[in-house]
């Protein structure tokens, strides 16, 4: 079969397993617990088929999506008219976008973070920045990987000479090249990043990854 994308009936089906009620449970327990702004206006890059239209025009977000195929923004336009909401839609690449209003909350869903290179990823967070309300949350679904094949954990020894003893504490942990080149942007703090979508399950403790989310702000 030919390209995914351009076959949104295809990629909804595809990708209906979702539970996008809980999805969007956990988007509003982020806000609760973590923007420093209240939320109204929301936007999702790479927005495909718009799978959570629905349900936040439902509680009553205000939603823009963002997607490089044509295909996919007609389908989803005509989608919201044909569920009675008012929702924007615009044809862009997520690398480089600019919006005519900012938001208050933005994500990107599956793993769908589209730069081939530092530069890109630099220049999206740039766009995002531009794009979001200061204190607005960026919530990256599986956008970030965590390698698990690295030395992880504490090691304690001890070392003496001269008379002087020394206990030792190391403790080695994964640092993603992802949240060093956030920090390079300058643009957004890290919150935090969690296991399956589940804010009791972070990172740290976890010993693989199964669709993890990131959060971060921005400043
Ligand atoms: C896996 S789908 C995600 C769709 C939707 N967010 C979801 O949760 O089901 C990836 C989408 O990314 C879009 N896409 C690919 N490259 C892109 C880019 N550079 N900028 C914006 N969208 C892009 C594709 O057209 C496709 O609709």
């Amino acid at each position: 079969m030919e390209n995914l994308y351009d076959n949104p009936d295809y990629y909804d089906l595809a990708f209906s397993w979702r539970n996008i009620a809980k999805e969007v449970d956990v988007f509003e327990e982020c806000f609760r617990r973590y923007s420093e702004i209240p939320v109204k206006r929301v936007l999702e890059l790479a927005s495909g088929t718009s799978p959570h239209l629905e349900e936040l025009s439902r509680r009553g977000y205000t939603y823009t999506g963002l997607d490089l195929s044509r295909a996919m923004v007609s389908w989803s336009r005509a989608k919201a008219r044909k569920l009675g909401i008012d929702a924007r839609f615009i044809e862009a690449d997520m690398v480089d976008f600019r919006l005519p209003q900012p938001v208050d909350f933005v994500f990107t869903m599956c793993g769908s973070l589209y730069a081939k290179s530092t530069d890109e990823f630099l220049e999206h967070l740039e766009s995002v920045a531009k794009a979001l309300r200061r204190g607005g949350l960026y919530f990256l679904d599986w956008c970030i990987n965590f390698e698990w094949n690295q030395p992880k954990g504490e090691q304690r020894w001890k070392m003496e000479r001269d008379g002087v003893e020394i206990a030792v504490r190391f403790l080695e942990e994964v640092t993603d090249p992802a949240s060093l080149l956030l920090d390079k942007s300058g643009k957004f703090d890290f919150v935090g990043w969690w296991n399956d979508w589940d804010l009791a399950r972070p990172m740290e403790n976890e010993t693989s990854a199964n669709r993890p989310i990131t959060l971060v702000r921005r400043r």
